[in-house]
């Protein structure tokens, strides 16, 4: 794309270079792409009034399940060189017990599509959607998940590891017991506090026992955990219960992940022993960490509040996505940092179906990653949130995430602006004063001074 800015990078400004070998590529999930998952627990929860946004349901989604192809050659003429996509449990085991060797040979053909275009994949085991007869035994709220679980990724892995070496096992688990179980917004769309801790609890064992079966499948793989990463921080620093509020609500977000994690000790409200399905400790080769945004938290845990004044993207007041935060991100990694393991960033993007704050949040948050890479912070890759516009869970098709615009109806794709920024920064595995001067000038200022990253107070 030719030059849309109208100021010229500063003379001798420096780049800003990722590492050699870096990954690059976006993230997808299979129920917000592939169309068709009417065995899962999501299609039924789509189907309940009121549940998604709109009344949208997921349809066809972005029509992968038949497609998928048609968006990696897009892929791999951007440059990307690595995708992060889940596989659906319901398709590849539709009733308990019974697997499906049709789903197994097209996830193959995928996977093997992707490698032949030179597209590292990372494939995520449980990304929020869970099968129907699954649902029906008590989903994750029973304990039997961690079993069920576990024979499910040990006949995927046996079926696809020779063609994947970068796994997730469970994505965000603190969101989807959160906003599944305790704020009903997510499928199943309870509200209920014993049960959200209950089924953290299970997501942690499950993801141990998985742990423990790919890596005896193939020492070799690489297995992380997803987490979703959020800055907390008070309303009102000077109020005490606000910044006790801040500091419980990562707690229960955050640490009661990594301590679990960590020492291998599920702590309260998780339990107080050992994980029974495989110890936890050292059960991560690398982790994942999602980033979109920061969120003030007021007294009495009323968090999904905006910073007063800040900008935010058209998920508005709606916490989730709302304030652009880039600083966060390298929050975020140092943090992670200190866990002693390789970070990929798994996910990182916005709402912003006009594209007129992509370019911006892409260089910003970029920015800061790079900034934390030169401080030593062993980042491998970095998967933007995503592809195309996909179904956006239960605000269906209202919040458009994509580098490529997607209309559902007609499949047709436009490519946003900032999908050719994405790949200038590819190709250059770099940040350069010309690629900023040329998407986002009144950037250059911030990015580069002096050689080194200007950083928000
Ligand atoms: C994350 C989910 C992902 C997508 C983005 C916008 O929490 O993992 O599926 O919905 O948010």
């Amino acid at each position: 794309m030719a030059g849309i800015g109208t100021r010229d990078p500063l003379p001798g400004s420096p780049k800003l270079p990722f590492p050699e070998r870096f990954l690059w590529g976006t993230a997808t999930a299979a129920h917000q792409v592939e169309g068709d998952n009417v065995k899962n627990d999501w299609w039924a929860f789509e189907h309940k009034p009121g549940s998604i946004w709109h009344g949208d349901r997921s349809g066809l989604a972005c029509d992968w399940w038949r497609h998928a192809e048609a968006d990696f050659d897009l892929m791999a003429s951007m440059a990307h060189n690595t995708h992060r996509l889940s596989v659906e449990w319901s398709r590849i085991e539709p009733e308990e017990g019974a697997f499906d060797p049709a789903a197994i040979a097209r996830y193959r053909e995928m996977l093997s599509g992707l490698r032949r275009r030179g597209i590292e994949p990372m494939v995520t085991l449980f990304h929020f959607s869970s099968p129907q007869w699954l649902a029906r035994q008590g989903g994750w709220c029973n304990p039997a998940v961690v079993g069920r679980f576990r024979r499910f990724v040990r006949y995927t892995v046996e079926q696809l590891g020779d063609l994947v070496k970068l796994w997730c096992t469970i994505n965000e688990p603190n969101v989807y017991a959160s906003l599944g179980y305790l704020l009903g917004m997510q499928a199943p769309g309870e509200k209920n506090p014993r049960h959200c801790f209950q089924v953290l609890s299970h997501e942690l064992q499950a993801h141990a026992a998985a742990y423990r079966v790919i890596k005896a499948l193939d020492g070799s793989a690489h297995v992380g955990l997803v987490v979703n990463t959020v800055v907390f921080q008070p309303l009102d620093p000077a109020n005490r219960l606000s910044v006790g509020a801040a500091i419980l609500a990562d707690y229960i977000f955050h640490e009661l992940i990594f301590r679990s994690v960590s020492d291998g000790r599920l702590r309260f409200p998780l339990g107080v022993r050992p994980a029974p399905h495989g110890p936890l400790i050292d059960s991560v080769d690398f982790w994942g960490a999602n980033y979109y945004s920061r969120q003030r938290v007021a007294p009495q845990l009323r968090f999904l509040q905006l910073t007063p004044g800040a900008e935010v993207s058209d998920s508005g007041q709606f916490g989730p996505y709302g304030e652009v935060y880039p600083e966060g991100i390298y929050r975020v990694l140092k943090r992670l940092a200190a866990l002693g393991k390789p970070i990929y960033v798994t996910e990182n993007g916005l709402p912003d179906a006009d594209d007129d704050q992509r370019p911006s949040y892409l260089l910003t948050h970029l920015a800061q990653v790079q900034r934390a890479i030169t401080e030593g912070v062993d980042v491998r890759g970095y998967y933007h949130w995503s592809f195309t516009d996909n179904f956006e869970w239960s605000e269906g098709w209202a919040l458009r995430f994509g580098l490529i615009a997607l209309n559902e109806k007609t499949q047709v794709r436009t490519p946003r602006k900032s999908a050719q920024l994405y790949t200038d920064i590819i190709r250059a595995n770099a940040i350069t004063p010309e690629t900023v001067g040329a998407y986002a000038p009144e950037l250059l200022d911030d990015i580069f001074a002096a050689g080194e990253v200007q950083h928000s107070p």
